[in-house]
């Protein structure tokens, strides 16, 4: 077993794969305005095993395209959905982010919880642009500094793990500078970080080092996760996701090609 299919092994059986919550998802799903709200297509991007497409496909009327690179997550989505009677509404895509195999202007929202940093933030919503609808909208949350200082563990550390973390008025200016209007900003409570994500993984520890006997890979493995969890309670005041919704708009390049100024 490689490192990558531990961690594949492990977050499968949780509920989310990073942290989130129903709130804070419908809080993102609020500042879509209520007009805009007929029958969405939306496509929820680095979906796991969906929390947050569940919550969605709850609260709309229309179709959710869940894509995941794994199919181990989709497919506890699918029976989660199937449970629910949900799978009308939700349909599953394995695919990479990176290569989307959509059509422009496929969809009325992008969805993104805790995933767009695997393609990074910029990156991903220029690609992903072209598969919005104009007027179109995009709510992705993203690993955010919440303080304009901080101490210099978490700088480094983070600038280690991922160096476009920025502050949220960073973020939004590369929004707006690449045909995105941002029409909502807020940063993630602490209880989407401990209560929903942390807590339920630090109980699954023991009995995922008892299935491999407690093997000093799955021993390292579980190390890790608790220096992360420990560099969060440690900094928690200095960094949090930032969910971002922003309106598909024309871009600088787009005026260039219509001709406008
Ligand atoms: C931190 S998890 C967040 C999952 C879920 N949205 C949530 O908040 O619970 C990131 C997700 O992105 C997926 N992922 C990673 N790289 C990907 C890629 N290249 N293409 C599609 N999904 C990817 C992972 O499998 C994982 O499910």
């Amino acid at each position: 077993m490689n490192e990558l299919e531990l961690l594949i092994d492990f977050h499968k059986d949780a509920e989310r794969q990073g942290p989130g919550s129903t709130t804070e998802t419908l809080k993102a799903l609020d500042f879509i305005p209520e007009n805009d709200r007929a029958s969405l297509k939306i496509a929820d991007i680095g979906c796991g095993t969906g929390a947050q497409t569940i919550t969605l496909a709850e609260k709309i009327e229309g179709e959710i395209t869940a894509v995941d690179l794994f199919p181990e997550f989709l497919d506890r989505l699918t029976k989660k959905s199937k449970e629910l009677g949900l799978e009308e509404k939700i349909k599953t895509l394995k695919a990479d982010m990176q290569d989307l195999p959509f059509s422009e202007e496929a969809f009325d929202v992008i969805w993104s919880e805790g995933a767009i940093y695997n393609i990074g933030f910029e990156k991903g919503f220029r690609q992903w642009r072209k598969f919005l609808k104009p007027g179109g909208y995009l709510a992705v949350s993203e690993i955010t500094w919440i303080t304009d200082s901080r101490p210099q563990e978490i700088e480094y550390h983070w600038n280690q793990e991922y160096p476009e973390i920025d502050t949220a008025s960073g973020k939004i200016k590369l929004l707006e500078e690449n045909g995105y209007s941002p029409i909502g900003y807020f940063a993630l409570p602490e209880y989407c970080w401990i209560e929903n994500y942390y807590q339920p993984m630090e109980e699954r520890f023991e009995a995922f080092l008892d299935k491999y006997n407690q093997s000093v890979m799955v021993k390292n493995f579980i190390e890790l996760h608790k220096e992360e969890i420990l560099m969060y309670k440690n900094f928690k005041e200095y960094f949090s996701y930032g969910f971002y919704i922003a309106k598909k708009v024309q871009a600088k390049s787009d005026h260039k090609k219509s001709g406008t100024s």
